[in-house]
């Protein structure tokens, strides 16, 4: 008989009692990962009697064990029953024992899915990084390594599984620790245990094994009860990163979240990492009644002695240890998306309670996880690590991720799909941010701005090639030349004729070609200059970086609409012809795409109007919004 599965209550009463343990496990099918969690499963009795059964008829279907019970089955069983949809593909299994609750994240082995690793490996404490002792160590197993030291697992089980192939010779479990630790030196893991047992049969997982009596190490149930993992978050700096402020009535003011790190107490002093203001706690609230303090993980509300500004999203620390505050900052990402990383792109950065958008302003080199060697990469694709530069558009409170964990590391958001698109860990704040300052002007751009008798913009023209963005714009600068407006054109030709002479047409390049335009539009709007800008800009992204760069109302996108087939019979510089003969690659509408404006200020048809009115109604749009005065 097989004790019944203990109930949520209980095993949540169990993790509150002993110690919780949280460990993945790498490896292939191949290498017996499956197998290794179902006897872990079944040996400590975690198995329901019914899917016992079901189980015992399983293998003797399907199994390729014979009379014995095929425990990869119970977990590819379990599998089956993953929720579907999610789309991080990791399945978290508990069992516990007398002196251990454990959840172990079980991840796909596949070589493509590093991220769903990742995802596995960063709440975990340690690693059972299974080797088949037939293969040792394989390029994946080094791969695995990398990205759990990568992502701050410090403990290590080497796993040498299926003992029993090799007949259970002790010099072929040395060979591979050796390998295995000679390979690992560099990556910084504390502790290292390896293991020489068979899944299959049992040995040395559970229970000790009479076929292997030259080990003198534990068990693997044995070492992972006994570890010492006790992540010493408690004793880190203390860190609350606030959710939310409690504002339930006029008397009471306080700022809820889960401590990260660290402890505090009534009457510590606290600092708000961004603006410097300082406080001390008046009480630390919680449901059940008020604490003498609180640490890492607790959710707790702390109220202060004095009214200090702080939203969701703000640090509190000790001032004496505070986090580092930079809207610059070195780090490790993983790209987690299909579509490539493009340094100069708007995303999303979220890190502990705070999401600001960001850019990656340098990709310095791609890490190639196989031979760790570095190289050189321009953008980033699905799976692959690099180290890059980050550019937040707020500073951030923050600590190096090897540090901590919690406040050390972020994801990236997607704009358009708001899917998660990358993961990153923080290496260090860059300094050069805090060394540049802004020099204040006396002239400002109000003061330009009135001298020329009207309000600057960016007017920008996106649309195809051919669509007559640079026509109109032409036209709309002679109108506004001819009030005696102060203007400046920049075209999309021209440009790439100087300043940007060094960009293609990519998609890593036409962002970096949009991001420097954008930037010189807004010098020019500095300067109290009407700035038509005629690009195709393609990607409503880096649209919405240049829209972002300057004031509200000071950018009006104008979609220059045409229908491809009519910019290809217009064809003015016969690069249709050539682009459709294979002759130009990336072109954009015919190998590369165009993402139209979602909410343009303006949309031009210019099949349904001529160049003149539709420049006419450029200016009219302006008139309208008081940047120009009426005639
Ligand atoms: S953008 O996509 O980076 O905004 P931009 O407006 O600067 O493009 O340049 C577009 C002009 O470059 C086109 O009008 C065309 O004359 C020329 N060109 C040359 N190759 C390409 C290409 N592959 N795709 C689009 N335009 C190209």
């Amino acid at each position: 008989m097989h004790a019944p599965l203990p109930s949520a209550v209980a095993l949540a009463e169990s993790v509150a009692e002993k110690s919780l343990l949280r460990f993945l496990t790498c490896g292939s099918v191949d290498d017996g990962k499956s197998t290794l969690i179902g006897r872990l499963l079944y040996d400590t009795k975690l198995v329901f009697d019914d899917q016992l059964a079901a189980l015992e008829k399983d293998s003797r279907k399907h199994g390729t064990t014979g009379e014995a019970i095929d425990l990869a089955l119970l977990v590819d069983g379990l599998e089956a029953e993953r929720e579907q949809g999610i789309t991080i593909d990791v399945a978290y299994r508990y069992f516990a024992t007398a002196k251990r609750t454990f959840i172990v994240a079980d991840t796909p082995g596949h070589e493509q899915y590093t991220r769903n690793m990742a995802t596995g490996a960063s709440n975990a404490d340690l690693a059972v990084i299974l080797i088949d002792a037939r293969k040792g160590v394989l390029t994946q197993t080094k791969r695995h390594s990398f990205i759990c030291s990568l992502l701050g697992i410090r403990h290590v089980v080497l796993a040498v599984n299926k003992i029993d192939l090799v007949d259970y010779r002790e010099d072929a479990f040395d060979a591979i620790e050796q390998a295995y630790r000679a390979f690992a030196a560099p990556l910084g893991f504390r502790e290292i245990t390896a293991i020489p047992l068979s899944a299959r049969d049992g040995d040395n997982v559970t229970t000790r094994s009479d076929r292997l009596p030259w080990h003198k190490g534990p068990t693997l149930l044995e070492h992972l009860e006994a570890v010492d993992v006790e992540s010493d978050a408690t004793s880190k700096p203390f860190r609350l990163p606030v959710q939310w402020v409690n504002r339930p009535n006029l008397d009471f003011r306080g700022f809820a979240g889960t401590i990260s790190s660290g402890t505090v107490r009534p009457g510590d002093e606290i600092v708000v990492a961004g603006s410097g203001k300082t406080s001390r706690v008046a009480r630390i609230v919680t449901m059940d009644g008020d604490l003498a303090s609180a640490s890492a993980g607790d959710s707790v509300t702390l109220t202060l002695e004095d009214e200090v500004d702080i939203a969701r999203g703000d640090v509190l620390s000790h001032p004496a240890d505070r986090p580092e505050v930079s809207n610059q900052f070195a780090a490790r990402l993983i790209w987690m998306q299909d579509e490539r990383l493009l340094p100069g792109r708007s995303y999303l950065i979220k890190l502990a309670t705070r999401t600001v958008p960001a850019t990656v302003t340098s990709l310095k080199h791609k890490i190639d996880v196989n031979s760790l060697d570095h190289l050189a990469a321009r953008t980033l694709g699905l799976n692959e690590i690099a180290e890059v530069n980050v550019e937040t558009g707020a500073a951030l409170a923050f600590d190096p991720y090897a540090d901590n964990r919690e406040t050390g590391a972020f994801i990236v958001i997607d704009r358009e799909t708001n899917a998660t698109a990358g993961a990153g860990m923080i290496l260090h704040g860059l300094r050069r941010a805090t060394n540049i300052h802004r020099q204040a002007s006396s002239v400002d751009k109000a003061t330009r701005a009135r001298l020329k008798r009207q309000k600057p913009a960016i007017v920008w023209f996106t649309g195809l090639s051919a669509s007559g963005k640079s026509t109109i714009a032409n036209l709309v600068e002679v109108k506004l030349a001819a009030r005696g407006q102060h203007t400046m054109l920049l075209d999309g030709d021209n440009v790439r004729f100087g300043l940007n002479k060094d960009l293609g047409f990519t998609d890593a390049d036409r962002v970096e070609n949009v991001r420097r335009i954008g930037e010189v539009a807004k010098l020019f709007v500095d300067a109290g200059v009407i700035t038509l800008c005629s690009f195709i800009s393609p990607f409503e992204s880096e649209r919405r970086i240049v829209r972002d760069l300057v004031g509200d109302g000071e950018f009006l996108e104008i979609f220059v609409d045409a229908p491809l087939s009519a910019c290809i019979a217009r064809d003015p510089k016969g690069l249709y012809k050539r682009a459709l003969a294979g002759e130009i690659p990336n072109f954009t509408g015919v190998s590369s795409p165009y993402e139209p404006p979602k909410a343009p200020e303006l949309t031009l048809l210019t099949t349904e109007a001529s160049v003149e009115e539709l420049a006419d109604r450029v200016v009219e749009a302006l008139e309208q919004r008081g940047l120009i005065e009426r005639v």
